[in-house]
């Protein structure tokens, strides 16, 4: 097998925008069909994409073709209820994020993956785009050592309403945006061992949080989050016991703290950066990541490999969102 047969359930603005252009790029993937309640939108995908089947019902296409996996993209609820049937269809799952709205939910997605034997992957795309798997490798040196020290920050213009019919404003900004840099934090640092947050809500929807992590390393970090900005903007540090250090601009930039060879001995050692962009050629489309996590998704279902983030890291996601909530309202650290 060189290509998985592959349709997307959802067709809405990010998958028509973000996901389904890039499958005309990876060779790894034939693509079969789409689906969307609305058949104008698949069709219109299909179309567009190259896909060879449009359906306005996931559960008359996963009857007619013959698929090896699935892109769901939709609404929160959507990603549980159909990735499961999917999973129970025997598929394998490319889920959007949040792949469900509570630890539970995520807990039933993790088992009828398990009971299916079958692989499931959330579309957190940070860790995939070229600028991370470059930190990722950095860290990975003799001159970097352990990590000891995470800091980042991830500035988001919203969302300023609760979403997918949910209640609270600070689990759907949680859930819609927090969840990419708690992959990306989990996917540098390791597990998360004790979580301890403040969060400020204000009553025109701006939310603003900064929690403290510990790792199970022992590292500490921090990370400061808002849905106040004008727009999205992100960076992460990581330092490692060594005396590198690692920075991440916006997925595109890469900034590498190290001890040059050419510099004498005495004193400190000012700025001494290598640095990384990603330049002016990019093959994605509207971020960074997102080419890159459907081939890797693609790629490992072709070996036979768990493709990451998996559902487990989803998972785990979650349960740090969920931790951040709960050490504010408790006033206290959060152990996991
Ligand atoms: N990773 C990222 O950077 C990123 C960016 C934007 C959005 N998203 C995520 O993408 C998801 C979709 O967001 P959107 O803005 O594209 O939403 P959208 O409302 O534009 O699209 C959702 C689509 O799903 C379809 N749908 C719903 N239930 C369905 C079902 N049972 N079968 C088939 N189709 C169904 C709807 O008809 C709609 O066309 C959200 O979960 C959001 O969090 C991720």
């Amino acid at each position: 097998m060189n290509q998985i047969k592959l349709a997307f359930i959802g067709c809405g603005s990010h998958s028509s925008a973000c996901l389904q252009p890039n499958i005309a790029h990876i060779p790894q993937i034939e693509f079969v069909a789409t689906c969307d309640l609305d058949e104008e939108k698949a069709r219109s995908c299909a179309r567009r994409f190259g896909a060879l089947a449009a359906y306005a019902d996931y559960r008359e296409m996963l009857a007619k073709e013959n698929l090896d996996a699935v892109g769901i993209c939709g609404p929160a609820q959507m990603h549980t209820e159909v990735g499961i049937a999917c999973l129970d269809a025997g598929l394998h799952v490319f889920l959007e994020k949040p792949h469900a709205v509570s630890v539970e939910e995520s807990a039933r997605v993790c088992q009828a993956a398990e009971r299916n034997g079958k692989f499931g992957m959330v579309a957190t795309m940070w860790r995939h785009a070229k600028a991370y798997t470059i930190a990722k490798d950095l860290m990975g040196s003799d001159d970097f050592g352990h990590p000891i020290l995470f800091e980042g920050y991830y500035l988001t213009p919203g969302p300023r309403q609760p979403l997918w019919g949910l209640d609270s404003l600070r689990w759907s900004h949680l859930l819609g945006q927090t969840v990419h840099p708690v992959d990306c934090m989990r996917f540098l640092m390791g597990d998360v061992t004790e979580v301890y947050a403040k969060i400020h809500e204000r009553s025109d929807g701006v939310l603003s949080y900064a929690p403290h992590f510990q790792f199970t390393s022992g590292a500490v970090g921090t990370l400061c989050v808002t849905s106040g900005a004008a727009a999205i903007d992100m960076q992460t540090l990581v330092a490692g016991d060594k005396g590198m250090a690692v920075e991440v601009t916006n997925m595109i930039h890469v900034r590498c703290v190290r001890s040059p060879a050419w510099v004498g001995q005495g004193g400190y050692r000012d700025y001494p950066t290598h640095e990384w962009d990603a330049g002016s050629y990019y093959l994605g489309h509207a971020r960074h990541g997102y080419i890159e996590e459907l081939t890797h998704f693609a790629d490992s279902i072709l070996k036979n490999e768990q493709p990451r983030a998996s559902l487990v890291d989803a998972h785990e996601g979650l349960r740090i969102c969920r931790a951040i909530i709960d050490s504010d309202a408790q006033g206290a650290p959060v152990t996991l």
